[in-house]
């Protein structure tokens, strides 16, 4: 604590080898949705926003980005199933490599959370399960979002969703990216099939946790042939009630992932705390990702609320690896500059996070350097 941190007494701030990448530090950027990529399209504004967090020999994860045309549930998220979108991709990518950062695609697909508009030819948004979402208010806090009720995906259509899956994770490498992090948290669709509380599917991917993890270890088991072990990563929420999709058992289901995860050697596990159970709010929790720490043999990544005085401390008791920061690596473009001088930081404004302007609450957040 105080300004007479140094680096040397800064974990956060220590070198890390995730595999093949040698990273320089363990502050991590969070995937963050912004809802900029017009028409689903990675816009050229992004090149500033990704390469303001780049910095030599940190981790940088990009925006949930969408796995095919069924994938999307919000405006304006980006996509990697076309053509178009790998192009726009590129120079995303080179921007965060020149600068020496490791830039890894976040992909995604919302299943049920999602409507008709956001579908090919108005269809019902895709799940485990037939069971709608009920309507939310939208993180500006004014619009109520409504869900089309779903539809359940059959056993046999399920191969040609992992093959999407697979197929993003393809086109990630082919723009550039150093890896992948597939989206298995947030009551999304991976997580609709791992939840107990939402999947109620009695054929090979329902039932026993086993049959409920099948659907994600699938996709694993297809990225990881497609594009090699030690580009895939995996992010999983198994505390987190969001999108109305929680387990009754959420620390069996987190061991019983690290330890299959295992079998196909991944680079690595992003966690998100307990305490995370709904995006952005904190609650106080008895839990603890220590199993899944302990039971996970790759690198392992946490987030959900860290600071950082508690990042450090998560590293001293050996908790992670690497810690991800979400608003506040939004605020402060900079940060891992920020924590090495423990600087202080820029606040973060919420109601910028989703708007669609290409600059403000994007790329207008000051650096250290820049005279408030
Ligand atoms: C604006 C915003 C967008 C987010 N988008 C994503 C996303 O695309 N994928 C994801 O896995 N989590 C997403 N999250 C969750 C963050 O990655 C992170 O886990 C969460 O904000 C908690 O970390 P923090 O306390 O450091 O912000 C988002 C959070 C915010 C605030």
């Amino acid at each position: 604590m105080g300004s007479a941190s140094t680096p040397a007494n800064v974990p956060l701030i220590t070198p890390y080898k995730m595999g093949k990448f040698d990273l320089s530090h363990r502050v991590v950027l969070a995937p963050l949705t912004r809802q900029r990529s017009y028409h689903n399209v990675p816009q050229p504004h992004a090149i500033l926003y990704y390469s303001q967090r780049a910095s030599k020999g940190g981790l940088l994860i990009a925006e949930a980005t969408g796995v095919s045309d069924t994938a999307q549930g919000y405006p304006d998220t980006p996509g990697i199933w076309t053509k178009e979108q790998v192009e726009a991709w590129k120079p995303i990518v080179d921007a965060v490599h020149a600068k020496g950062g490791v830039f890894f695609c976040q992909i995604w697909h919302v299943g049920r959370v999602s409507n008709s508009s956001y579908q090919p030819n108005g269809q019902a948004p895709i799940s485990s399960t037939d069971k709608p979402l009920t309507p939310k208010i939208r993180a500006s806090g004014v619009d109520v979002v409504e869900f089309t009720p779903p539809r359940r995906l059959r056993t046999d259509e399920i191969p040609q969703i992992v093959n999407d899956f697979r197929l993003a994770a393809r086109n990630a490498i082919e723009a550039g990216f150093d890896g992948v992090e597939i989206h298995g948290a947030h009551g999304y669709l991976i997580d609709q099939f791992l939840k107990d509380q939402v999947n109620d599917r009695t054929d090979k991917y329902g039932g026993s946790l086993e049959n409920r993890c099948r659907f994600a270890l699938e996709v694993v088991e297809a990225i990881v042939d497609e594009i090699g072990a030690d580009r895939v990563g995996i992010r999983l929420s198994p505390f987190a009630d969001y999108m109305e999709s929680w387990d009754s058992n959420p620390e069996a289901l987190g061991v019983y992932m690290a330890e299959s995860l295992n079998m196909y050697g991944i680079l690595y596990c992003h966690a998100v705390e307990p305490r995370m159970k709904m995006v952005g709010v904190v609650h106080e929790t008895p839990h603890s990702l220590v199993p899944m720490r302990k039971a996970f043999k790759g690198t392992f990544i946490v987030a959900g609320d860290y600071n950082r005085e508690d990042g450090n401390k998560a590293l001293t008791e050996n908790h992670a690896d690497l810690v991800a920061y979400g608003r506040i690596f939004l605020a402060n473009p900079d940060l891992p500059k920020k924590f090495e001088l423990n600087a202080p930081l820029n606040k973060y404004n919420r109601e910028t996070f989703y708007i669609s302007d290409p600059v403000v609450g994007y790329t207008d957040y000051p650096f250290l350097e820049t005279p408030i």
